[in-house]
């Protein structure tokens, strides 16, 4: 899908009437964490800490999606983030395919086959990058 058409997508759903993310986040986790218990373990028992962080984030690289250089900015600050947890290709998958499901379940009739394909498409390249940035030099430690 051409990258504008991926982004106007994502942050329709954002912007969604539905969208209630104080619903959405702890619904995304307890998905994540049934499809991959051994998440569990990794994750701070403090959800509610978590929940706000990540809904931060969402927001910031929601708004940031208009320009290549402030998502990457983020981007490699993610990275550097979970460079210790050594995260798989295969978490990265579930995270992507909880993180689909439960925006179709919140967003209902509004949920499309173009908006699970913007959002796989967008959340895949989220991950890809936040993998490069993880497996290069950490920022700012020079040797
Ligand atoms: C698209 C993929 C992902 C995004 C956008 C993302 C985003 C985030 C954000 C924003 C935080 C909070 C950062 C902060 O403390 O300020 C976080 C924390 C965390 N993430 Fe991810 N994450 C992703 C994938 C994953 C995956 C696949 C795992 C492991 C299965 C994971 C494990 C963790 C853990 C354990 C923390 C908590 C760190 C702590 O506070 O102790 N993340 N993530």
């Amino acid at each position: 899908m051409e990258a504008n058409a991926c982004k106007t997508l994502v942050l329709r759903s954002l912007e969604s009437d539905r969208m209630d993310l104080d619903t959405f986040i702890p619904a995304f986790y307890q998905r994540l964490f049934e499809v991959c218990p051994e998440a569990r373990a990794i994750f701070p028992t403090d959800t509610a800490r978590l929940e706000a962080k990540i809904l931060a984030s969402l927001t910031h690289l929601a708004e940031a999606l208009e320009s290549t250089e402030r998502l990457d900015g983020i981007l490699m600050k993610l990275g550097n983030m979970h460079r210790k947890m050594e995260i798989s290709d295969a978490h990265f998958g579930q995270f992507i395919s909880s993180f689909t499901s439960t925006l179709a379940a919140i967003l209902g009739s509004e949920w499309s086959q173009d908006t699970e394909e913007a959002w796989t498409q967008f959340l895949r390249f989220v991950a890809k990058r936040m993998s490069f940035f993880a497996a290069s030099e950490p920022a700012g430690e020079v040797f």
